[in-house]
């Protein structure tokens, strides 16, 4: 095999059917966001940019106490854990942050793990493997994280229409009634800001037996009066087996987690090689997040704000005549439904007006739906979506949206 011609071949393909995927050379500045900075090349000059798609949605990443409270522990604990979990890397911040999380989640017990992917990945394939002839309920919109934990857990999956609880329930009602069965969603799906129907899948989950595993990543830090997420801010939460989400979200830093039963938790600690096998993250990560949790449960003002600045992006966007994907939540699709121009766009948008969204083309989105999806915070000012939608404005009516290269 010419394995050069191959892999060069693949790559062209990607370029020609506008995914290939281009990473933007960001500078983050403490005290700056949603500015940032931007080389073009590596040598250049950096150029300042507002940023418009971060997943650091309430700006926490950057803020005062969270970098003291990391400061702190990197010079009282040192850079990393030193090892996995298992083997010296169970530090004391380990212990507190996951008492926390579980508190946070009025749950009996919290695990932490390396990212909210590999949390999905490697706990829904472990929990598949603890429960012999387990069926997985999936929503067809359900995370790559969650996909690949389905699939690693071996196990059989039914596939639900999103949203639709009418097609989960006939799947339900065509398995076995004593077979193990898991329901997994998300509470707010990520690139289009729809949220699911969380009282319904418990109301079903409950009527067939089966546990439920709700995916948080994009909710927690957001939503509920203890930023929670929507299961909270539905007084739903108790009804959920399972919680998962992410620090690297509105928490700002990194890491995942998930939330349940404690033997629950405990037999996926003792049995998911994802969390096993692997350096625990740093003691600095764990402060930082600790510290990150207390300002989103005392935080109501903040996601006030961050509500508020959303309301506004999608009513200026809306008034200009832009066709923003409707919903309730903080994400907000503006819908392109072609990859190239998608773009295109984005790219015109960061050299000639300083404004940096990314594309988000196939497979993350079905082909035909691509978008820019944009993530208003609280730190976005009015004048900041003002500038936006006239630069999108300006770039909706160019004729040319090449750039140099
Ligand atoms: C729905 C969902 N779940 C899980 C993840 C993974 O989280 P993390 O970025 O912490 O790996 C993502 C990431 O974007 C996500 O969108």
């Amino acid at each position: 095999m010419d394995y050069a011609a191959h892999f060069s071949s693949y790559l062209s393909q990607l370029k020609t059917e506008g995914r290939y995927r281009y990473f933007v050379d960001l500078e983050r500045a403490v005290g700056q966001f949603p500015k940032a900075f931007w080389r073009p090349t590596p040598d250049a000059a950096a150029r300042e940019v507002t940023v418009w798609c971060s997943n650091d949605y309430l700006g926490l990443g950057q803020h005062p106490e969270v970098l003291a409270a990391m400061h702190q522990a990197l010079d009282q604990y040192g850079a990393g854990a030193g090892g996995t979990r298992n083997i010296s890397g169970n530090t004391h911040e380990h212990v507190l942050l996951e008492q926390d999380l579980a508190a946070f989640h009025k749950k009996p017990a919290a695990l932490v793990f390396g990212s909210g992917y590999l949390a999905n990945q490697t706990a829904l394939a472990s929990l598949g493997k603890l429960l012999p002839g387990c069926i997985f309920f999936s929503d067809a919109d359900n995370h790559a994280s969650i996909i690949e934990g389905l699939r690693h857990s071996g196990c059989e999956k039914r596939i639900f229409r999103h949203n639709d609880v009418q097609h989960l329930e006939e799947l339900l009602q065509a398995t076995p009634a004593g077979a193990p069965k898991v329901i997994v969603f998300e509470s707010v799906y990520s690139m289009g800001g729809a949220v699911a129907p969380i009282r319904e899948i418990c109301t079903l989950a409950e009527l067939y037996g089966a546990l439920t595993y709700i995916d948080e990543v994009h909710a927690v830090g957001l939503y509920g009066p203890t930023g929670a997420g929507v299961a909270e801010r539905e007084g739903l939460a108790h009804r959920i087996t399972f919680i998962n989400a992410t620090m690297g979200k509105a928490f700002g830093l990194m890491g995942g987690y998930i939330a349940g039963p404690r033997d629950m938790v405990d037999a996926i600690r003792s049995a998911a090689p994802g969390f096993i096998f692997t350096t625990a993250l740093p003691p600095v990560l764990c402060a930082g997040a600790r510290v990150s949790m207390k300002l989103i449960q005392a935080g109501q003002a903040l996601r006030e704000t961050l509500y508020k600045h959303v309301a506004l992006a999608k009513k200026s966007l809306t008034d200009a005549g832009f066709p923003v994907l409707e919903g309730d939540t903080h994400i907000v699709p503006l819908m392109v439904n072609e990859a190239t121009r998608c773009r295109q766009i984005s790219n015109w948008l960061l050299h000639n007006q300083n404004i940096y969204v990314q594309p988000i083309n196939y497979p993350t989105v079905p082909r035909g739906t691509e978008r820019l999806r944009l993530t208003p915070s609280p730190l976005h000012t009015p004048a900041h979506i003002a500038n936006l939608v006239q630069a999108l404005e300006a770039a909706w009516v160019c004729d040319d949206l090449s750039v140099a290269a």
